[in-house]
């Protein structure tokens, strides 16, 4: 059957691009030798985001108790057309897009304001990324979207150059810059500022430092969602690598850490466990209590805003706050070398 003409149209303005492969395998196994043999066990967190991680992260963003997801969206529904007036912007690129629902926000605004041409959403989730192509196309007449199915942290330089120079926003949400280690947090702005022209704008999701157990809620929550969300990172192994890990054996554990302010995600063995991952030849053995640490979540003050982009070469143009003060989203730009 041939699709229908709305269909074969909303079609052609989709690209999508994707480069995890075999490449991407190894990634994990290089994270799994390298981050479970050491003294203190630890994961990235980019491999919660399977297709159920990502199903169990939407369902983290309607809880009652998480209110990044609530705070930003009512951002962006006051501040978007601010947003795009002071940006110009005709293409956004988005980093770590999940199903872009906020950024729907966005893209109306710029729709609005006759300047919307191109949506490049990355992810590494390629489900997400081509169901919110789909979407977007079908929602905003003439928007062309191209997805980059990826890694944020190796396929930057996969970002198409802007269309005849004109301005875009990188945005960066849902406080996800949050989940780097602060070294490599610094590198990886330093990384998005060399994307920024002197015309771009990098918009950055910040969740701030707040009451402990406000946060401590929203990593823990009462219905066990972000539990299982935690542990699904071992069903991953355990199906990638052909590990064997008892998955049930394992606590949830959120904590704010209130000298490093930010929340610690682990998973604590209830006993002890010896866990064989196949495709590796590797053993592990966890004794009772023994942690892994499966994410970070940082929480900024102004000040470390600010800080964060100075050492990576931009400057805060715009912070944006919720009614509350509990989540800001950050406009800045690259540093103009006569300031
Ligand atoms: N921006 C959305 C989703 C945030 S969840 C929001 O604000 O609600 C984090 C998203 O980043 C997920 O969709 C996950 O698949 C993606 N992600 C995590 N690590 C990534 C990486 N290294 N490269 C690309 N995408 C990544
Ligand atoms: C994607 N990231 C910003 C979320 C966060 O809040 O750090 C991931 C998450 N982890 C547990 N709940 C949500």
């Amino acid at each position: 059957m041939s699709p229908s003409p709305l269909a074969a149209a909303t079609h052609e303005r989709v690209v999508i691009e994707s480069f995890l492969g075999g490449g991407e395998h190894r990634t994990l196994a290089d994270d799994v030798l390298d981050g479970l043999t050491r003294p203190f066990k630890e994961l990235p967190p980019k491999h919660f985001y399977d297709e159920h991680g990502a199903q169990l992260f939407d369902q983290i963003c309607e809880l009652p108790e998480y209110y990044p997801t609530r705070c930003e969206r009512a951002i962006l529904t006051d501040r978007s057309a601010e947003i795009v007036e002071i940006t110009g912007a005709a293409e956004l690129v988005e980093l770590g897009s999940g199903t872009a629902a906020k950024t729907r926000l966005l893209l109306a605004a710029m729709h609005e304001a006759g300047t919307l041409d191109r949506y490049v959403p990355i992810d590494v989730t390629e489900s997400m990324v081509r169901s919110s192509a789909q979407t977007l196309v079908e929602a905003f007449d003439g928007l062309r979207v191209h997805g980059i199915v990826g890694d944020f942290e190796r396929h930057l330089g996969h970002v198409p150059p802007p269309v005849d120079g004109r301005p875009r926003i990188v945005a960066f949400l849902g406080g996800t810059i949050g989940n780097f280690t602060p070294g490599s947090r610094r590198r990886f702005l330093r990384s998005l500022s060399a994307l920024l022209g002197p015309d771009d704008f990098l918009l950055i999701g910040t969740d701030l430092v707040k009451d402990p157990a406000v946060l401590e809620a929203a990593y823990d929550d009462s219905a066990g969602v972000t539990a299982a969300f935690n542990r699904n990172v071992l069903t991953v192994l355990n199906r990638e690598l052909d590990a064997d890990f008892a998955v049930d054996a394992y606590e949830h554990v959120a904590f704010f850490d209130r000298d490093r302010e930010w929340i610690e995600m682990r998973l604590r063995a209830r006993r002890p466990q010896r866990v064989t991952v196949g495709q590796l030849g590797l053993r592990l053995t966890f004794a009772a209590g023994e942690e892994l640490r499966t994410e970070i979540s940082a929480k900024f003050t102004p000040e470390r805003i600010r800080g964060d982009l100075a050492a990576a070469g931009m400057e805060l143009c715009d912070s944006l706050t919720d009614d509350d003060g509990l989540f800001a989203l950050n406009l800045a730009r690259v540093r103009s070398t006569s300031s």
